[in-house]
């Protein structure tokens, strides 16, 4: 299991970062989860190191590279201070102006650092007909449609339905429509990806995550981890959810 936790803007200041932060590095050697963590950008170079029991990942990373670009964090500068992973497109930054093309171009530039991306993609709402299947679709094509096959096959993706994040454990997805979802994606993936590489990629979930409904959304449901907001900073919230899955 892989859990991400997204910190959001939820800390900001650096006592609560570092306390998080060597939690979470305990909880890691306990319970054999592979945690990262996805502080705030200022907090990245305080807490990352290259070697430990957790990683550390951006939560976006600019759609720019280096130069005349005030107030950008960019790929390369996540990177220098010390992130292994970068979210890009999750929904937050979607709402503030991310479209697909830009969301791509994030894509490029973090997989140009190495860095390995965490691509969020999800329905604000769903429809009986299916129309948030196609939308999904979109995402992904346009993400991983100008990659290269061993590029698009290093994106992990998360799924976050947009109706499902910041509530509680009670309006997350069902775990049978998860299942649905995460083979759907699977297939699409496969358009993208060579040989067996679709069957291998890492999907991963998020929106309510919490230590309630950790358990049964990690059973059959073919996600390889979670994406966790609220839930992963609160101290003792985040260990029962990792204990529920490891
Ligand atoms: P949530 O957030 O766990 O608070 O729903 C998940 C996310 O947005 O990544």
């Amino acid at each position: 299991m892989l859990i991400i936790a997204n910190w959001k803007a939820y800390v900001e200041d650096v006592p609560k970062a570092a306390a998080l932060a060597s939690a979470a590095k305990r909880l890691a050697r306990t319970s054999g989860v592979e945690l990262v963590l996805a502080p705030p950008a200022p907090f990245l170079g305080l807490l990352a190191r290259a070697s430990g029991p957790v990683a550390f990942a951006a939560q976006d990373v600019s759609a720019t590279t280096g130069g005349a670009k005030t107030g950008e964090v960019t790929a390369a500068s996540v990177r220098a201070a010390g992130a292994r992973y970068a979210i890009v497109g999750h929904s937050e930054r979607r709402a503030a102006g991310d479209t697909d093309t830009v969301v791509a171009e994030k894509l490029r530039h973090a997989l140009a650092q190495k860095l390995v991306p965490i691509l969020c993609v999800g329905e604000t709402a769903r429809d009986g007909d299916g129309r948030y299947l196609a939308r999904l679709r979109e995402s992904l094509a346009s993400a991983l449609g100008g990659l290269t096959a061993k590029e698009a096959a290093s994106v992990i993706i998360a799924y976050e339905p947009v109706w499902a994040i910041g509530k509680t454990a009670a309006d997350a997805i069902p775990p049978a429509d998860l299942a649905e979802t995460a083979l759907y994606l699977r297939k699409v993936l496969a358009e993208f990806l060579p040989g067996r590489s679709a069957a291998r990629a890492a999907i991963l979930y998020g929106g309510s995550v919490e230590p309630e409904n950790a358990r049964a959304l990690a059973g059959e449901t073919g996600v390889a981890g979670f994406l966790v907001g609220h839930a992963s900073v609160e101290p003792e919230t985040f260990a029962a959810l990792v204990r529920a899955v490891a």
